[in-house]
């Protein structure tokens, strides 16, 4: 069975003192998930440290990952952080390709392809996202361009190795934007995305991999979108800045 998941995406938001109590308030609140889903939070990598000392001193369920890795080994990269430092941090996971990494930082499928690989060598499981934006969804072009992103980033790898790849569909219209994918746009999607998996893969390596909603998911809309056979969770950005919130999400399934 694959694994059901909402992940946190703090994106560059918080201070330290602020990063600490939300930190402690969902550590507080582990208890009150349904079994079986697993909560990952992803703060700015300044917080890695201190997010994966209160999981160990508290011993508790919660997941760390970060938000960003180089593609590179090592090196002059000023600024860069790579998958070696991440795994040293003892990182789970790492978000791979967000829409706004793609927009502000110009990573094209290559560099993702090349990010994708330096995690997975250090045992990090990447959270791909893939989305379109609104353009190319009225353009009808939404397939094509999903499509596109997974086969140019993820389609080199082993079967082997993508079995160790969470997906995460953001629309990217629907973040930040209060604009959720209707459930039945964010089902069609899933089912697009696992369908190619099939194609390229095979069915039980497509039945295996969890996909992930992105856009706008809050507590009030998490049921009806986790309800969908083929949507295995959330990517959640702002309503993963209030433990409240982010708890209720997971407790939507
Ligand atoms: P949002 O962001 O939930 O604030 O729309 C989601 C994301 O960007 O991962």
């Amino acid at each position: 069975m694959r694994k059901k998941i909402v992940a946190g995406n703090w994106k560059m938001n918080k201070t330290f003192e602020e990063a600490d109590e939300l930190l402690f308030d969902i550590t507080k609140r582990l208890e009150n998930l349904p079994s079986g889903v697993q909560l990952i939070v992803c703060p700015p990598s300044v917080y890695l440290e201190l997010a994966t000392d209160i999981v160990e001193e508290d011993d508790v369920e919660l997941k760390i990952g970060a938000q960003n890795v180089s593609e590179h080994d090592a090196g002059a990269y000023t600024g860069e952080v790579s998958a070696l430092m991440l795994s040293g941090m003892n990182m789970d996971y790492c978000i791979v390709g967000h829409s706004e990494r793609r927009k502000y930082f110009a990573e094209t499928h290559e560099m993702l392809a090349g990010k994708v690989d330096r995690l997975l060598e250090y045992g990090i499981e990447p959270i791909f996202c893939c989305g379109e934006v609104l353009e190319e969804r009225e353009a009808k072009e939404h397939f094509a361009v999903v499509k596109a992103q997974i086969s140019d980033s993820l389609f080199h790898l082993s079967y082997q190795e993508i079995s160790n790849v969470i997906i995460a569909y953001e629309p990217v219209w629907a973040i930040g934007t209060g604009k959720t994918a209707s459930s039945a746009q964010a089902q069609e999607m899933h089912a697009f995305i696992r369908n190619l998996l099939k194609e390229k893969y095979d069915e039980e390596l497509a039945g295996e991999i969890s996909i992930l909603y992105g856009g706008s998911c809050n507590p009030g809309n998490a049921a009806e979108l986790f309800a969908n056979t083929d949507v295995d969770g959330g990517l959640i950005g702002g309503a993963a800045l209030k433990a409240d919130d982010f708890i209720k999400i997971a407790q939507s399934f």
